[in-house]
């Protein structure tokens, strides 16, 4: 089969686009869709790493036994030629004896040509249940040449890739930075003696460039007196540094550089990573910039393209002109004609670009270039070059399927192309039709249910629609407890006695608690633990908001602390009156909202933690419903800070308002507790943010949950067709795609917290996107390509919380931290 990655990975892809069909409304649908479509035919001559995923022929077989070799192996019937990846095979390579924690041994393979490699995948021994071996984490090292080895290191630097946790689960590692390669070794790396066996698959594409290195003076820093600007270095290259050479590195990593160089496509690396760029009057480059390029053999180059930037409002233009000598042979002198090419300079669009100069059909297998300045600085971010062959480049992509040379004869591909586009042509109508029916279903049971009790309920929409995937088709995790078909189909039935995890959507119009389930099928006022207040003495002060079935009002309380006795939790009010939050529900409330707020009033009352908002009394006995909780004086965290700015000298003087970074720290450490509080009772927030976090006068913070209600912050949440309202610049993606809400989506919205109380919430989180394009961006969370735009570091925020930050948006839910995790790793801040 000539699939991506792995079968599984892009099935999954097709579900989940599916699956977030139904969360989103139908604009968002068909950019989701016609993203999926556009990010599977773009491709314009370069390698793009995203589609450049094919199995290189471990699996299959197109690599021969002869090209797999071992350092050593255990049996005969563990040696390396069984060292391919396999759904239900048993075999394995194990190198021999125990694996010490200093031992060196590998597989290698030897793909037979130079590759563009951008996957790993491997498995470890299963043998029909008796074999459990397996390699938890494992190096890679490749050489081109067969003689120089080199280690693969990601982008942070780090060697070691996590491998598998079972013996027959496949895992794959992308690698980022991809590399350029012939030979590659497996190393197996372990913490304790043991044993080790691996199956393995590689991906990637046929290296069409046939460049082997190029040379160029290291990338320089973009200083301004007293600070770094941009770090225009090649921070991949896998060569030697101090001049490049001998090596490839971002030049060649398919990633195109944005046209502000300062912002990056990788994950939060420094300004400037994407490109390579020099000084016109440093040491090295006087004028100009002269690169030498080596090519594994001999080529007629038709053209050479280089993506430049041309910011030029920071001095960075595209060069004015180049020229390029040849030489034929390794042996032979540099050729006395070089090619001259003059750019047209363009003041006017500061987009990168891709320029390209005609070769003329030059033979070589070296070329050398000199790049003249055409102002203080010249960036690029990608070299690529086209030799004759390789022009007509859609048909050789489809033949680097079969790297080796027991590769099948070339009529054999043809039907299975067909095959492929008949498949990818029949999934498409398949989803259209999901769409169509999934929207017809969804306007049916609109029109059956009561049109009042409708409103607003998003996740029993999204179960409906879900409901055939991730209940009935067997697509589901088994912690995606969405709901059962039961309960999607029936929903006026009382829908909670079913489920291990019930949510509700508080009916004041605030957010939606999740919560473990109740025994019960219907509550009554024995199961509310809060003592019945008497509702005269609820003064009214002033409304704080409204929901769809209910209102919040402050109220003041006479006589609450005596009513609730001895040590109440009412915080010390000096002689003056005791406010109160009051969320009352409105006359007209539907019998299901009616048991939905009872049923959040127990939840409510469950609650006790010092940094949670507390439930304090009830009215259940006469109509309307009442909560009493806490009200807290300085409002909510968003209004505090936003109203503030940083101690400073100037603010002292001028008597500002003003929060220092300690008081910042004290308050992420009291949030990271009180959700740690719920996690350990397995509740769900699902609408953690500043605006949700309430204040007493000593900065103690309380979790509370009513942003939604307010019109303050509507901005802060998207509609979708009028029905639900979403946080959607908190949300984790997999929120959004795939209406999954778990504790480590509320550890997403946690760190987006954090963001806003660093950038003392003076800005929406994302400011720049629209909702249309939030949505999108969560589609780039989701694919992890590195085109996903990440929240900003923000300037008061020490770098070890930033990091904290990006691991919350890790797009795996186990790669994000604990909110335990979190609070250990925040408090020993504080007292700095
Ligand atoms: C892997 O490469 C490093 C150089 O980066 C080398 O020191 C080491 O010996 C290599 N190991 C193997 C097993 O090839
Ligand atoms: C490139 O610059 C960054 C940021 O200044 C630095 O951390 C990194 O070590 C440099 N890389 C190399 C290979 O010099
Ligand atoms: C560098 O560029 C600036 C601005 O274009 C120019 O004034 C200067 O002469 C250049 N220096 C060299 C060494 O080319
Ligand atoms: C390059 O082109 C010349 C003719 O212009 C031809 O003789 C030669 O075989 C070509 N070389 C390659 C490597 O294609």
């Amino acid at each position: 089969m000539t699939s991506f990655s792995s079968s599984s990975s892009s099935s999954s892809v097709f579900f989940s686009q599916t699956c977030s069909v139904c969360g989103c409304d139908r604009r968002t649908i068909m950019h989701l869709f016609l993203l999926l479509i556009l990010h599977a035919t773009a491709a314009d001559g370069q390698i793009d790493p995203a589609h450049c995923r094919y199995a290189l022929g471990m699996e299959d077989g197109r690599i021969r036994d002869q090209d797999i070799t071992a350092s050593s192996h255990w049996y005969q019937t563990t040696g390396p030629q069984y060292a391919r990846l396999e759904p239900d095979g048993d075999g394995a390579w194990c190198p021999e004896g125990q694996l010490e924690p200093t031992d060196s041994q590998y597989l290698q393979v030897d793909l037979g040509r130079l590759t563009f490699m951008t996957v790993v995948g491997t498995q470890g021994r299963f043998a029909r249940n008796s074999g459990n071996e397996f390699a938890r984490a494992y190096r890679l090292n490749y050489s081109r040449d067969g003689v120089t080895w080199k280690t693969w290191k990601n982008r942070l630097g780090s060697t070691v890739m996590e491998g598998n946790r079972n013996a027959y689960t496949s895992v794959i590692n992308d690698l980022h930075p991809p590399i350029v390669t012939r030979y590659v070794r497996l190393i197996p790396v372990t913490r304790v003696s043991t044993t080790v066996c691996m199956r393995v698959e590689l991906y990637g594409c046929q290296w069409d460039d046939g460049l082997i290195s190029y040379d160029a003076p290291e990338g320089q820093l973009m200083m301004r007196p007293g600070y770094l600007i941009a770090s225009l270095n090649d921070s991949t290259y896998d060569g030697t540094h101090e001049r490049l050479s001998g090596g490839l590195g971002q030049l060649t990593d398919g990633v195109v550089g944005l046209d502000d160089f300062l912002r990056s496509r990788q994950y939060h690396v420094w300004p400037g990573y994407d490109y390579l760029g020099w000084r016109n009057d440093s040491a090295g480059t006087q004028g100009s910039v002269e690169m030498e390029f080596s090519f594994e053999r001999q080529k007629n180059f038709t053209s050479m393209k280089v993506h430049s930037n041309n910011m030029f409002s920071r001095g960075v233009k595209i060069f004015s002109s180049v020229t390029c000598w040849f030489k034929p042979r390794l042996t032979a002198g540099w050729g006395a004609e070089p090619v001259v090419f003059k750019t047209v300079l363009d003041d006017r669009n500061p987009s990168a670009r891709y320029v390209t100069v005609p070769l003329n059909q030059q033979t070589a297998t070296s070329i050398r270039c000199r790049f003249t300045f055409a102002d203080v600085w010249m960036m690029f971010s990608e070299i690529s070059f086209q030799s004759g062959k390789t022009n007509t480049n859609k048909q050789t992509n489809t033949q680097t399927i079969h790297p080796s040379a027991s590769a099948p004869p070339d009529d054999g591909k043809t039907p299975v192309l067909i095959g492929c586009l008949v498949t990818i042509i029949l999934l498409l109508v398949l989803i259209i039709f999901f769409i169509l029916w999934c929207q017809y279903v969804c306007k049916v049971l609109e029109k059956v249910r009561n049109p009042a009790a409708n409103q607003s309920n998003l996740q029993r929409l999204t179960c409906v629609c879900l409901c055939p995937l991730a209940c009935g088709g067997g697509y589901a995790e088994p912690d995606v407890t969405q709901c059962t078909p039961h309960q999607c189909f029936h929903s006026d039935a009382p829908h909670y006695a079913e489920t291990d995890i019930v949510r509700l959507q508080g009916v004041t119009g605030s957010n939606m608690y999740a919560v473990p389930a109740l025994t019960v099928d219907s509550l009554t006022r024995k199961d509310i633990s809060a003592a019945e207040f008497p509702r005269q003495q609820l003064i009214f002060r002033e409304k704080l908001g409204e929901g769809q079935f209910g209102e919040v009002h402050l109220c003041e309380a006479e006589g609450l602390p005596e009513f609730l006795g001895e040590g109440s939790p009412l915080p010390e009010r000096d002689g003056r009156a005791v406010l109160v939050a009051v969320k009352q529900l409105r006359a007209d409330a539907t019998a299901q909202a009616r048991n939905d707020f009872l049923k959040e009033i127990k939840i409510m009352s469950r609650l006790n933690d010092a940094n949670i908002i507390r439930l304090l009394c009830v009215c259940v006995t006469s109509d309307p419903l009442c909560m009493v909780t806490e009200y807290m004086e300085n409002g909510d965290l968003h209004m505090f800070l936003s109203q503030r700015e940083m101690e400073s000298t100037l603010t002292h003087a001028n008597n500002i308002p003003s929060v220092s970074l300690s008081d910042l720290l004290h308050m992420s450490v009291q949030i990271s507790s009180g959700m740690a509080y719920l996690a350990s009772l397995n509740f769900v927030h699902r609408d953690l943010a500043s605006r949700n976090c309430l204040l007493d006068r000593r900065l103690t913070i309380k979790i509370a949950d009513f942003g939604m209600s307010r019109n303050l912050y509507s901005s802060d949440y998207y509609r979708i067709q009028g029905r639900a309202v979403l946080p959607i610049r908190w949300m984790a993606w997999e929120s959004i795609l795939l209406g999954k809400f778990t504790t480590a989506s509320d550890v997403w919205a946690f760190g987006v917290t954090l963001w806003e109380i660093f950038t003392l919430c003076k800005e929406q989180p994302y400011s720049l996107l629209s909702d249309q394009q939030v949505i999108q961006n969560t589609g780039e969370f989701f694919r992890n390509q590195g085109r996903q735009i990440f929240l900003y570091a923000p300037p008061l925020c020490p770098p070890s919380l930033f990091e904290l930050m990006m691991r919350c948006w890790s797009r795996d839910l186990p790669d994000r931290p604990t909110f335990e995790g979190l609070f250990q790793a925040l408090r020993p801040h504080v007292h700095q």
